[in-house]
């Protein structure tokens, strides 16, 4: 699928991602900026944080996400989600990445 990265300026980066893979792995494998990732996905550091479009479905977010969600350097909202707990499937998925994260 191809997941599209676009930055709190607006800027869209378009990448092919991999079934399996998270929305983090597949923009630190491309270099897309805007996803820190400190921890490498162990769901500790809360710098994968995105915003997923109204287009893009995953399934729900577990406890311990929802937790770490609450300390991201942007506030959440409703659409935010961690990525590196956001697998791909074969549908393309679009996220918007916080202005912090640079
Ligand atoms: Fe650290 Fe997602 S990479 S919580």
């Amino acid at each position: 699928p191809s997941v599209t990265y676009i930055s709190a300026a607006g800027s869209e980066t378009a990448v092919a991602g991999f079934a399996g893979d998270s929305v983090m792995e597949t923009a630190v494998r491309n270099g897309v900026p805007g996803i820190v990732a400190e921890c490498g996905g162990s769901l500790s550091c809360a710098t994968c944080h995105v915003f997923v479009c109204a287009d893009s479905v995953f399934p729900p977010m577990e406890d311990l996400e929802d937790d770490m969600l609450d300390g991201t350097a942007v506030d959440r909202e409703a659409n935010s989600r961690l990525s590196c707990q956001l697998k791909l499937s074969d549908v393309d998925i679009r996220v918007t990445t916080p202005e912090t994260q640079v």
